[in-house]
């Protein structure tokens, strides 16, 4: 099997079936490519795997040095593996789409739409690392954990008008949107106009177009519709955006210095053994999330 161009082997089977699920990772290096210089075997790592490779919930994953880090010291496994993929499209929305990054986020305005996730726990505590101010939406329930994570103004998303509550408040320069929908109506009215501020959101029509139409005609229509979209809003003075999530080692090495400086923590909600995988699924699917879900592969001394 070719694994660097077919890492899933579709072309000798016709099928991308087994698909090996799961995008985060943290274990042991096993074995290296010859020109791999910057980890060796025994290296503690962690990592976010591409979509277009087998996933981690698996006793090995097979990686490019360009995607893997060293994992932080101070976390166990089981917690590490709670953060590269949220971090990695945290900073791929942020850092490479929204232009933000730890030397220019001071006194930044940022609303994070849906912040008690994964998405958002991360989020919320990178921007709160910057010394940006954060204000989010939430569950009520929510509140005591996005504050714990230095949230500055929490908006309970179910009590009453939350597009009217943020009216009331001022500008921000940046937007990251975790829920979609009805809030694409009107979050854009929230950026300051004509100073670069931009909306992101990480809830996109890219995979559903491509499912529907097949690549080509799902690819084009996605064009069509993200082009459509900027251009209405540009004419407005703000940028609208699409985040999506982009595999980085060295995303996740500045995230580790964070992480082993105590600005960042690992939102571990519940952890499953692998035996527990299918509970681990019914679990997420029913939403709700506080951060994020974990499964331990393999037994190990932590
Ligand atoms: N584009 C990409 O590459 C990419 C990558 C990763 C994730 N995503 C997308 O990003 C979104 C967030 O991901 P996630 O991993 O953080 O999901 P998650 O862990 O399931 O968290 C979603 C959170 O949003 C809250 N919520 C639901 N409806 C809300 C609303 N109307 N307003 C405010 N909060 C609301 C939920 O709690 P309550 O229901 O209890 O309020 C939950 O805590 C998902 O849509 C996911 O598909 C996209």
């Amino acid at each position: 099997m070719n694994m660097r161009r077919d890492p899933l082997n579709i072309k000798a089977t016709g099928s991308e079936f087994p698909l090996i699920l799961g995008r985060d990772v943290s274990g042991v290096v096993m074995e290296c490519g010859l020109n791999v210089s910057y980890f060796k075997p025994g290296d503690e790592v962690w990592a976010a795997i591409p979509p277009w490779k087998q996933g981690s919930l698996a006793e090995f994953v097979v990686l490019s040095g360009n995607e893997v880090s060293h994992k932080p010291k101070a976390l166990s496994h089981t917690q590490a593996a709670a953060i590269p993929y949220v971090a990695a499209t945290v900073w791929s929305a942020v850092v490479n789409t929204g232009g933000l990054n730890k030397d220019n986020c001071t006194g930044k305005r940022i609303l994070i739409i849906g912040a008690s996730g994964g998405i958002g726990t991360f989020a919320i505590q990178l921007l709160k690392a910057w010394d940006s101010h954060v204000t989010v939406t939430c569950s009520q329930n929510a509140e005591q954990l996005v504050r714990g994570f230095g949230a500055d103004h929490v908006v309970d998303y179910r009590a009453g008008d939350v597009e009217a509550k943020l009216k009331t408040l001022e500008k921000f320069d940046l937007i990251l949107d975790n829920v979609g929908g009805e809030t694409e109506k009107w979050a854009l009215s929230f950026l300051k106009p004509w100073s670069g501020a931009k909306y992101v959101t990480l809830v996109t029509p890219f995979l559903l177009n491509t499912d529907r139409l097949g690549v080509a005609d799902g690819m084009l229509q996605t064009g069509v519709t993200i082009g459509t979209k900027a251009l209405r809003h540009l004419c407005k003075g703000v940028h609208y955006r699409w985040g999506f999530f982009a595999p980085s080692g060295p995303a996740l090495d500045e995230v580790r210095e964070l992480v082993d400086a105590g600005k960042i923590r690992p939102v571990v909600e519940q952890q499953f053994s692998f035996p527990e995988v299918p509970q681990a699924f019914e679990k997420v699917e029913k939403g709700h999330a506080r951060g994020k879900t974990v499964i331990s592969i393999a037994e190990v001394s932590e």
